[in-house]
């Protein structure tokens, strides 16, 4: 088959080195990809944007089959205009893509269909949302409606910080039309969760668990990012844990879409706080977590390719994933200042001495080739995944293989991982 992957993340280099491992792969383009994307896959600048650019390349190229990394594509629409031109894609219609492109949607959605969530309210005007803030005290959630790129979420401690929040988001614009309208919920105490299926449509297959490190500094300190690390499996999804969110999340979802004439399909990335009454749903995303794929990427032991396919199909009814038993640690490394404005074109060295480490594999976020060297070009700019026996040992190798790379210009946590391996720890 002929693949076309869209994006140029990490999450997009750990599907592209799955799906190039993939007998059923005869030739792969990743558009717009990355300098490391370019070793499993042949580059093509098209941005993951441009949906006609995409779809007329894909015709062009014969694609058979095109995987969808990133949500603004898919938002956009980029899977409907690949099904009008006979391209069949993995990742939902636009329709579908709503339950990410709009959290308004979404939480209504819940209600409609008594999914676990924070209570909320939507606002188009911000002295009613202040009102509403003053009424649900401190500590609040402040969310803009549209895609924000994963910083459009603040949580307040205090009631004037709620307030800076809805200023800074309608009269300020700090997410520029994502902020016109917001969601303002109820704090939820607990421990988060990244939590995968795959549906077609009608049937979906959990994939396995993963936690995420939202905030940029150690011990979860500082703003939000993207995602500065991941580690999977988390101790806390046990069996009894997956079919009870497969139960109340997934399955109501899958068939509160279907109803109402928007089927999901692709993958359906819950964003779960496990609370002290259950789990509760924070979010939804629409396409695989982005530092968490590359974990399942190095954890799935089945060929991911026929899974995707399958699930484009509507094929998934009797589908299932084989995983290895051992742990996978994913250390982000971000440009110095990220999330808020930092430098790009600084080089990296030692990328080849760190990927000599046994069990480990340096996929590449935000990177670009300049004659020789190798340069970061975004915020997130490497994802440094390491597989070991428990977190513990994925941590050890992650941090080892982090330390040969020569980045002055570049930071980490050193802390990915900690909650698990604290469990670890207790339990001996
Ligand atoms: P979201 O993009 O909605 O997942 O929000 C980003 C992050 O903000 C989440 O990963 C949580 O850490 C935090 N967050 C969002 N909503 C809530 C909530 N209702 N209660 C507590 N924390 C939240
Ligand atoms: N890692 C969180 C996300 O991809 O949204």
């Amino acid at each position: 088959m002929r693949i076309l992957v869209v994006g140029g993340g990490g999450r997009e280099h750990a599907l592209c080195w799955a799906i190039a491992a993939s007998p059923l792969c005869e030739a792969l383009y990743c558009a717009p990809g990355n300098a490391g994307i370019a070793a499993e896959a042949e580059c093509v600048a098209i941005s993951a944007e441009d949906v006609p650019g995409l779809v007329k390349f894909a015709q062009e190229k014969s694609i058979d089959f095109v995987v969808v990394g990133p949500e603004a594509p898919l938002v956009a629409g980029l899977v409907d205009a690949l099904k009008t031109a006979g391209i069949k894609a993995f990742g939902p219609s636009a329709a579908a893509a709503r339950l990410e492109g709009s959290k308004g949607f979404m939480k209504d959605f819940f209600a409609r269909h008594s999914i676990p969530t924070a209570a909320y309210g939507r606002f188009r005007d911000a002295a009613a949302a202040k009102a509403f803030i003053d009424q649900k005290g401190a500590p609040i959630v402040v969310k803009t409606d549209g895609l924000a790129a994963g910083k459009g979420v603040t949580v307040c401690q205090s009631i004037s910080e709620a307030h800076a929040a809805v200023d800074a988001a309608m009269t300020g614009k700090a997410f520029g039309s994502a902020g016109d309208e917001l969601v303002i919920e109820e704090f939820l105490a607990g421990e988060e969760v990244s939590f995968f299926a795959l549906v077609d449509g009608t049937h979906a297959v959990p994939l396995v668990a993963a936690q995420d490190h939202k905030a940029v500094g150690d011990g979860d300190t500082g703003p939000n990012t993207g995602g500065m690390g991941a580690y999977s499996p988390t101790p806390l999804v046990d069996a009894a844990l997956q079919q009870k969110i497969m139960d109340d999340v997934i399955m109501p979802t899958v068939r509160g879409m279907a109803a109402e004439g928007s089927p999901f399909v692709g993958v359906l990335f819950a964003g779960l706080m496990i609370t002290k009454d259950g789990p509760k749903t924070l979010e939804y995303n629409v396409r695989f977590g982005d530092p968490e794929c590359e974990a399942l990427m190095v954890r799935v032991k089945s060929d991911i390719l026929p899974a995707l396919i399958a699930a484009a199909d509507g094929e998934l009814a009797q589908f299932d994933l084989r995983w290895t038993d051992d742990a996978a640690v994913v250390v982000v490394m971000a440009a110095k200042g990220y999330p808020g404005s930092y430098q790009k074109g600084t080089v990296i060295r030692g990328l080849d001495r760190a990927a000599a480490i046994p069990g480990v594999s340096i996929f590449h976020a935000g990177t670009a080739k300049k004659g020789d060297d190798i340069v970061a070009t975004g915020g997130r700019v490497l994802a440094i995944t390491a597989r070991g026996r428990t977190v513990t040992e994925a941590q050890q190798k992650a941090y080892q293989a982090v330390d040969q790379i020569d980045w002055p210009e570049g930071f980490c946590r050193r802390d990915i991982g900690w909650r698990a391996i604290a469990r670890e720890k207790t339990a001996g």
